[in-house]
């Protein structure tokens, strides 16, 4: 299915806006996905720390982002698909809010996910949507999987954004400056990381 979907990026029966469209999208879920990696990582160090009974939840969630992040390493790379330009931002962000978001405690954490995933699975349906519109009746080679790969990781991220609300993400304080500050920040971060 990956191999397939790599050749979605590379095909040369799609027009220059749609190579570009879908150039855009193995970019920003990329460098999404790699947030969400990073995220996670700095959670697990601080829950190792300070409540380890909470670090296997959190390696659940982290090692299916790391397939994800892999998942788009591959693409990007094999399509050759040029990285967000702000790779070490990403990074250095994500990670920082992960840290910081786990330092504040258990609520907090859960919060940091629930508003991540809150936009996160509304981006890919977005992206699913223009999938389907775009190629609706023709049979490119490499679409079907790509939006299969985009539909698996959209369900996975919406089980996070249940598992954080049941893990008590609504009785975080601040709850919505929290929540609503990290929602704007993944907000911009995809505008950005779509572009540069
Ligand atoms: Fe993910
Ligand atoms: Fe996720």
């Amino acid at each position: 299915m990956l191999k397939r979907a790599i050749n979605s990026v590379k095909h040369t029966n799609l027009t220059a806006k749609q190579q570009s469209k879908i150039q855009k999208i193995v970019r920003v879920d990329q460098a999404g996905e790699l947030g969400a990696d990073y995220i996670y990582a700095g959670q697990h160090l601080v829950f190792s720390n300070t409540k380890p009974a909470l670090a296997p939840l959190i390696k659940h969630m982290w090692e299916q982002e790391i397939h994800h992040h892999n998942t788009f390493d591959s693409i990007q790379t094999e399509g050759r698909v040029r990285p967000s330009l702000l790779t070490p931002v990403w990074k250095a962000a994500a990670f920082g809010l992960g840290v910081g978001t786990a330092a504040l405690g258990k609520e907090a954490a859960m919060a940091c996910t629930e508003a991540v995933e809150t936009v996160i699975g509304g981006h890919y349906n977005t992206q699913l949507r223009w999938l389907h519109k775009e190629f609706a009746d023709s049979d490119i080679e490499g679409i079907t999987e790509l939006k299969e790969i985009i539909k698996n990781f959209r369900d996975d991220e919406l089980e996070h954004l249940d598992t954080a609300v049941v893990e008590g993400a609504k009785q975080a304080v601040p709850y919505y400056l929290l929540t609503e500050t990290i929602k704007t920040g993944c907000r911009v971060a995809i505008w950005i990381a779509e572009r540069v």
